[in-house]
């Protein structure tokens, strides 16, 4: 077969396939295939020269295959291989033997073969990619992002989008298996709050409007409801523009789910047998039946957050009481002072404190207060403010024993529970508490329906606008909003949050009154949702529902530490695709068309 060279000597790829048909992947083969004939197509992983033979790790999507140019088997190909270099695209053709005695690989599934190559052909060449395609890689995360298509072709990552994949199939079967229906809500809509900014879209047909892409598709799935659907999913894009952490995105997927004629009991159930469905049939993992279950009052008190790690045993301890008469003032005046014990942690370092004091200034804690319980002291910067009876007091409700240290962190509720609470999950991962291998889920109940934000000086909803007050609790909004509960629940999986839900407001008296309670008055409320209220008015059965992450459960079950790891082309942290170099400025004419006109400091940046 021709090889054609360029006159620099550099290979040129010999395109058509002709009636070459690959008959295995590269993960297939083993001794059973001795003596039988194939094709292969895949990279060139790695290739050496060994004098007269030249071996070629052959790679496609599930594994890797070893093919032998031989001078002495087909000369005419092996005089053509010594262009090949790594993740050239090839096709070859060749018979199966056994690997020489004491060459086998008992860490490959094709290891104890090797494919001697009868004929082949170029089917493209390569630039010498700027990381090599391994899995252990140590180039940053930006390069590998820019080359998101040459990051993929490694094993480890790729194995992660045969995950997300097997997650949506399994997800899909049971939500059939239950008679949901599939279907398609709209992208380019209104905003529904789910409490991030919109991202906007102008429409060159209504200058001046704007659409919202969906934070969920909250509003259009309760719509189906009134429209007697019954039963909808969808796996579908949601779009916050909100600050991005490890586990966010400014897309993302979410599992949505909403059925009729349900209380929760229901769609926690469905909910529960889906995820431990997809854990079954993804990982052959067993999940507890049933979950088990937390308020969310018990969540905060004993783990400061409302998304528990249950994988390891440390608890927050409320010692407010006990400090409210001591002589350190910001102990005694503290709307919370909680206190958390770490066994045996008297050994940390200074510099180990100080690391976890600017860990927890992140979530607004001045700083953190420690005493570590020696023999006959306890020593801490802190120690002299107590009386012994304070201490004695403190020992006995935190459980102290010598060998011990305790973390204190005094002031606004929210503060203090947020800060000790990852403060905690910081120590199980730094002190090795966490079992990594285990999968602890659970739901967290009886969620407040509003929380008041400092930063609006309002209430707003927790979840979101459109979920309902348990009974009885519709009463105290308007004397008591902090005290009425919500029919939400979250699902909580080793400490994040993988779906959230509720029983929604069916009726437009529910509803107004919730509008109401968030400082929505009957205009606005009109305005922004007049659709919803007056579908409401006809006829809308009670119902509920629920929304996973299916990033986030996909990166759990791959056991990945980034979001971006599961999701093919994400965005870095500062919302930005590094490969595609989105988002760009667009032509002066495109602005024209919608009538946007940019801020004259903003155009210059741009520029
Ligand atoms: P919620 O806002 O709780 O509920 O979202 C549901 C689930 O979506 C995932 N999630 C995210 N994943 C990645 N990046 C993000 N920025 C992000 N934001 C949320 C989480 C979360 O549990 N409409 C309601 C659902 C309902 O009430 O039925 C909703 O969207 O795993």
């Amino acid at each position: 077969m021709d090889q054609i060279l360029t006159a620099d000597e550099t290979p040129r790829a010999t395109d058509p396939l002709g009636d070459w048909r690959r008959s295995h992947s590269c993960c297939q083969l083993t001794a059973k295939d001795v003596g039988s004939d194939v094709c292969l197509m895949g990279w060139v992983q790695f290739r050496r020269d060994h004098g007269g033979l030249i071996f070629v790790d052959l790679r496609d999507r599930v594994g890797l295959t070893q093919v032998v140019f031989s001078p002495d088997h087909a000369p005419e190909a092996h005089g053509r291989a010594h262009v090949v270099r790594s993740e050239y695209v090839l096709a070859i053709k060749g018979t199966v033997r056994p690997r020489p005695e004491g060459m086998a690989n008992p860490n490959m599934v094709t290891g104890e073969i090797e494919v001697v190559v009868n004929d082949w052909k170029l089917l493209n060449t390569s630039k010498t990619p700027p990381f090599a395609i391994e899995d252990r890689v140590d180039v940053g995360e930006a390069l590998r992002l820019k080359y998101r298509y040459l990051d993929l072709r490694r094993p480890k990552l790729a194995q992660n989008f045969v995950l997300r994949s097997k997650a949506a199939q399994s997800v899909r079967r049971y939500l059939d298996g239950l008679d949901f229906l599939e279907v398609e809500t709209p992208m380019l809509t209104k905003s529904t709050p789910e409490g991030a900014r919109d991202f906007l879209v102008p429409s060159r047909v209504n200058l001046g409007q704007f659409f919202a892409l969906p934070q969920s598709p909250q509003l259009f799935k309760q719509l189906l409801m009134v429209a007697g659907l019954e039963r909808y999913y969808q796996i579908v894009k949601c779009f916050r523009d909100e600050d991005l952490r490890a586990d966010r995105q400014p897309e993302f997927t979410q599992i949505d789910i909403e059925m009729s004629f349900v209380d929760e009991e229901q769609v926690m159930d469905m909910a529960e047998g889906m995820v431990r469905t997809l854990f079954k049939e993804c990982l052959d993992v067993e999940l507890p039946n049933p979950f088990p279950r937390m308020t969310y009052d018990d969540a905060m008190r004993d783990y400061g957050l409302d998304k528990p790690d249950v994988r390891f045993d440390l608890k927050l301890c409320d010692v407010t009481d006990i400090v409210r008469g001591c002589e350190l003032r910001v102990f005694a005046k503290a709307e919370l002072v909680k206190g958390l014990r770490v066994e045996g942690g008297e050994n940390m370092t200074r510099k180990e404190i100080d690391e976890l004091t600017e860990f927890v200034k992140i979530y607004g804690a001045q700083g953190l207060a420690w005493i570590k319980i020696r023999e006959n002291e306890w020593q801490s910067p802190i120690a002299k403010f107590f009386s012994d009876a304070e201490r004695a007091e403190l020992a006995s409700r935190l459980g102290l024993k010598v060998g011990d240290i305790v973390f204190f962190q005094a002031g606004a509720s929210d503060m203090v529970n947020t800060a000790l609470g990852y403060l905690r999950v910081q120590l199980g991962e730094r002190l090795g508490l966490i079992d990594e291998s285990a999968f602890k889920p659970l739901w967290v109940t009886d969620f407040p329906l509003l929380e008041y934000s400092p930063e609006d000086k309002r209430w707003v909803a927790k979840h979101h606008p459109f979920t309902s007050p348990k009974d009885g609790h519709l009463e105290i909004l308007g004397t008591d909003p902090g005290k009425a509960l919500a029919r939400a629940y979250d699902m909580v999986l080793n400490g994040s949050e993988i779906g959230g839900g509720s029983i929604r407001s069916h009726t437009l008296e529910k509803q107004s009154a919730m509008f109401e309670a968030l400082g929505i008055d009957a205009a606005e409320a009109e305005e922004k949702f007049g659709f919803l209220l007056n579908a409401l008015q006809f006829g809308a059965p009670p119902h509920g529902g629920i929304a996973f992450g299916l990033d986030r459960l996909t990166m759990l079950m791959a056991g990945a530490k980034s979001i971006r790891d599961v999701i093919a082309f994400p965005k870095t942290q500062k919302a930005t695709c590094l490969m595609t170099e989105a988002p760009g400025v667009v032509a002066a004419k495109q602005l024209r068309e919608l009538g946007i006109k940019l801020r004259e400091n903003v155009a210059k940046d741009g520029e």
